[in-house]
């Protein structure tokens, strides 16, 4: 008899997230919003996907050696992901993180031993040391290590085109009409959206990106706008990067911080759902999109991550209050 869920190690325990229908925030729009929480993987988030995905395939490759050192950038998520991995299959890990990212995302990697590299998050993208340009720099300088770049390579993508997507495929049992979701590395929105039009061309797929990102303006205007700081953790970007596919996009909306964590509190407010600030942002977006329906629809939309990332910040009154978000 096979041993239901019994795995050879925690990493078998990534994906086959559970997707909820929400019930109570939906009330007043009449459209059926379905969300898969990530946070139910080992490490919290969607990222642990694309930590052992990425990995693996550097392994089959032979693009790394046992015991060899990995360097990725991160918002703190695939940090935590390929920490685990680095712990299961024998690697030693560095990341560079920027400075702003919430303390409990620190103290974690700290608890999982990982090497960290704090970059300063006021410096201009076009800084040799900001988040984006350092990476290369310091991988180019650190002889025999492996870099993933999850921004730039298109494993990431795969990652949910062969995971995530098909999962919400079988969860909706092919009865979905929108797929929305946040874009920050673009690996979750574009990989899911490949595979879900592949099924059914007519299905919509929604990006949601931060007020203060280049995402919005270069789809609708092709235009590079200045960047300018925002706190939601995960999404956009200040420069155009490889894994964001905007072929798989059809609409894009932009969301404030202000907003996007009101909504977090709101999830758990009215569906117990302890979330992070992202999926403040997917629910919001979820909802102005069902608001717009002029007939019965289905929505699916991801929770990348978990409250308890965000204790200090989002979940903090005395923050909250200071930042103008209360
Ligand atoms: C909390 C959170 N939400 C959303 C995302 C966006 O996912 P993706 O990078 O696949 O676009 C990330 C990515 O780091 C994240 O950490």
């Amino acid at each position: 008899m096979k041993k239901e869920n019994v795995y050879d190690n925690v990493l078998g325990t990534i994906g086959n997230t559970p997707l909820v229908r929400l019930n109570k925030i939906t009330k007043d729009v009449g459209i059926e919003i379905f969300a898969k929480l990530e946070f139910f993987n080992p490490m919290g988030s969607v990222k642990d996907r694309i930590a052992k995905y990425m990995i693996e395939k550097a392994e089959k490759d032979g693009m790394i050696k046992d015991g060899q050192l990995i360097i990725e950038n991160s918002s703190g998520n695939t940090a935590m992901g390929l920490a685990l991995v680095a712990i299961q299959m024998g690697y030693k890990l560095k990341v560079i993180v920027r400075d702003r990212i919430s303390k409990e995302k620190i103290d974690q990697l700290k608890a999982l031993g990982v090497e960290i590299h704090l970059v300063d998050s006021s410096l201009p993208p076009e800084s040799s040391n900001s988040y984006n340009n350092i990476t290369p720099l310091i991988v180019e300088k650190t002889p025999d290590c492996y870099f993933p770049d999850q921004h730039n390579n298109r494993e990431n993508n795969e990652t949910h085109y062969k995971t995530t997507g098909p999962e919400i495929w079988n969860q909706m049992q092919g009865e979905i009409d929108y797929f929305i979701a946040g874009i920050g590395t673009g690996g979750t929105i574009c990989g899911v959206a490949k595979y879900l039009k592949e099924q059914n061309p007519d299905i919509k797929v929604i990006a949601i990106d931060p007020v203060g990102s280049i995402f919005y303006d270069y789809f609708y205007f092709k235009k590079m706008v200045k960047p300018a700081p925002y706190l939601i953790e995960g999404l956009g970007d200040e420069f155009l990067i490889k894994c964001v596919d905007f072929t798989v996009i059809d609409d894009m909306y932009k969301v404030s911080d202000k907003t996007s964590f009101q909504y977090t509190r709101e999830l758990v407010k009215q569906e117990g759902i302890l979330a992070g600030g992202s999926s403040g942002a997917a629910i919001w977006g979820a909802l102005k999109l069902a608001e717009s329906l002029k007939k019965p629809a289905r929505i699916v939309t991801i929770f990348p991550d978990s409250a308890s990332r965000y204790l200090s910040t989002i979940f903090n009154d005395k923050w909250m209050k200071k930042k103008g978000f209360l």
